[in-house]
């Protein structure tokens, strides 16, 4: 058995555990992370793709941020869509300047893994049988295999950035966590296609036959949702099929026109709203999608994960630099305002958008919802603040 000591040992090398392992290093503290996928998996993957105002200067005032200000696309709006008829919401007017940035999570890990790496970082990826132990004292460990042989990491506190279906939250006593857990009753099929997006900004449409979504990678290339049924084979749908149902959903009298090209990816996503409380157990500390999930509607989920991510270096910053514990004390409850606030948007968004399962009157509902949004701008103002993401927490 390797032994290994650090200060923080991070479960997980997606954008969270990255993140921090990037922001401690610049802090002087050390982490070890480790990952149980490849790192081309990790680097490919293909997730959400919009960052929050916060985010984006978040890893661009850290020095991650080159290539995304080169790259990224940024939106200053997004469309409505329904009654076939398209509403704009203007985000820099209605939130004193803000916009978004439309930029691939698996393109942020690609930067964060090669400012990781260019650090001289310990990241072992495709690691096995990972665990964690003794967090209720004060010498937590993490054990795994990699590579024919067994390693014990010895740290000072464990960052559970390992996913919704990560080991670190199943570690923790079931009685010691309130889970609260919602699954909607749809899902999402999601394509890439080799096309240039047929809009300049992000489409939400609710039609008769459900939602669609247009959005994009880059100026080549778009990526597509649209409603499904949570059990959906994918296999009972064809490319020409899914074009059809897009084009039938995204159908205007505005004289717009869905441009398409090969699909290179198809996948179904669930939709479910999820959050672990408290977000931390002894010395154990979840972050992102470990503590909880939001449905895709609105992209809140890595932004979610980076918000954590800046709460927790910052409180372990304040713990190595003064001694002070408080900071610690508090990560729980102070992540947890602002999830609980994205877990209410998110819900609002996919809700007001989706259609079919929720009976003719809520229906109804959904659709005022969408005619009083696009008519006010008080209306207008509560989505743009919170899709450009609500302000951090003063700490
Ligand atoms: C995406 O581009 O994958 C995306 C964009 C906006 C969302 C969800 C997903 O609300």
């Amino acid at each position: 058995m390797e032994r290994i000591r650090t200060q923080v040992g991070i479960v997980g090398a997606g954008p969270a555990g990255l993140l921090l392992g990037h922001l401690l290093d610049r802090q002087g503290i050390e982490s070890v992370e480790i990952e149980n996928r490849s790192r081309e998996y990790c680097e490919s993957r293909i997730r959400a793709g919009v960052l929050e105002h916060g985010t984006a200067e978040l890893l661009a005032q850290s020095g991650v941020g080159e290539r995304m200000k080169r790259e990224g696309l940024v939106h200053h709006g997004i469309y409505l869509r329904f009654r076939r008829r398209s509403h704009r919401i203007h985000f820099p007017e209605l939130t004193g300047g803000k916009s978004i940035l439309v930029y691939g999570q698996h393109e942020v890990v690609k930067d964060l893994i090669g400012a990781r790496q260019a650090a001289g970082a310990r990241i072992f990826f495709d690691v096995e049988k990972t665990e964690v132990e003794g967090m209720e004292g004060t010498a937590p460990s993490i054990r795994f295999h990699s590579g024919g042989r067994d390693y014990e990491i010895a740290c000072d506190f464990i960052a559970g950035c390992d996913g919704f279906h990560g080991v670190c939250r199943p570690a923790i006593p079931a009685g010691a966590l309130r889970i609260h857990e919602y699954t909607f009753p749809f899902a999402w099929l999601g394509i890439l296609a080799t096309v240039a997006p047929s809009s300049d900004e992000l489409i939400y449409a609710r039609h008769e036959r459900g939602f669609a979504l247009l959005s994009m990678r880059s100026p080549q290339v778009s990526r597509l949702y649209l409603q499904c049924a949570p059990d959906e084979e994918i296999a009972a749908w064809s490319d020409a099929r899914i074009w059809a149902e897009l084009q039938e959903r995204f159908s205007t009298d505005e004289g717009w026109t869905l441009r398409e090209g090969p699909i290179t990816q198809k996948g179904v996503t669930a939709m479910r709203s999820f959050v672990a409380e408290p977000m931390q157990y002894g010395r154990l500390y979840l972050v992102g999608d470990a503590a909880h999930i939001v449905p895709p509607t609105g992209a809140k989920g890595l932004n979610l994960a980076a918000a954590d991510v800046r709460v927790f270096a910052r409180a372990l910053d304040a713990y190595y630099r003064e001694g002070k514990k408080e900071l610690l004390e508090r990560y729980s409850e102070i992540c947890l305002r602002r999830v609980w606030k994205a877990e209410r948007f998110s819900w609002w968004m996919t809700w007001m958008l989706h259609r079919g399962v929720a009976g003719e009157f809520a229906e109804q509902i959904h659709l005022a919802e969408l005619d009083y949004v696009s008519g006010s701008r008080a209306a207008q103002t509560t989505l743009a603040e919170n899709y450009v993401g609500l302000p951090y927490e003063e700490m």
